[in-house]
């Protein structure tokens, strides 16, 4: 495991850019693994920016997100895939048929996930996945408990990951209960992982990952057992290293 520490979230999201860039230098036709949330927000300014500049095409790029939200479509301004289109996608020369977000809205979503998981497997490999921390050592929304062995599935949402994304939503009502993400061992699959951490909050967090126990209660902890894992961490986050 390597850690890079940072001063603060926009070197984080300098750092994470340029080791992306040099995936996708490096790669004919870049398989991308990507994530949701706060975190990233500043990496895909980065990219767009570095597009913007013609410093990467994204012409060959294929992506994967982690995760959807059950019950919400893609016009749904709560929904992963329209947070892709207009935090990134809607802003690179990505072809948006190389992008992919689980259907949140498939008629079946036990069969919206196998048939993810092998869209996945027919990319033959994700070159780097993009991941965030929840404060209850989620990764995707393989939330405590979720088997290491588990590949994109159903999930129940924890109370308190609900609350902690209730920020974007009106109410913690309409928070959605349940979310397609890919599994802790398709996570594990991919070639490299750069985790992303930022702020105070996560400090407890991002210490049980690097120091705790490797243990199905803490999903995170299983990055210990990765061959190329590369966690860039802010000061505030790595006040408990
Ligand atoms: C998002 C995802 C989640 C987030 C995590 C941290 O696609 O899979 O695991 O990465 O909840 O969220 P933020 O970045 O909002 O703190």
């Amino acid at each position: 495991m390597r850690i890079i520490n940072v001063k603060d979230y926009h070197d984080m999201s300098e750092k994470a850019s340029s080791l992306l860039l040099d995936v996708i230098e490096n790669n004919e036709h870049p398989v991308l693994g990507l994530a949701t949330g706060s975190t990233p927000e500043g990496l895909y300014e980065q990219l767009i920016a570095k597009n913007k500049e013609k410093v990467v095409s994204f012409q060959n790029t294929t992506t994967f997100n982690l995760d959807e939200y059950v019950g919400l479509d893609a016009n749904d301004s709560n929904s992963y895939r329209y947070f892709m289109n207009e935090k990134l996608f809607n802003h690179i020369d990505i072809p948006l048929e190389n992008t992919h977000v689980p259907n949140g809205v498939a008629e079946n979503s036990e069969v919206e996930c196998k048939e993810y998981e092998q869209a996945i497997q027919n990319a033959d490999r994700v070159d780097v996945q993009v991941l965030g921390l929840g404060l209850n050592g989620h990764i995707g929304f393989n939330e405590p408990g979720t088997s290491f062995s588990s590949r994109t599935h159903v999930v129940e949402l924890d109370e308190s990951t609900r609350k902690a994304n209730a920020r974007f939503f009106e109410s913690l009502e309409e928070v959605p209960t349940q979310a397609i993400t890919m599994g802790i061992d398709t996570i594990m699959e991919s070639k490299e992982i750069v985790l992303l951490v930022s702020g105070e909050n996560k400090a407890e967090a991002l210490k049980q990952l690097v120091h705790g126990e490797i243990t199905e209660d803490f999903p995170a902890s299983i990055l210990q057992k990765h061959k190329n894992v590369t966690i860039i961490a802010d000061k505030a986050a790595s006040t408990k290293l």
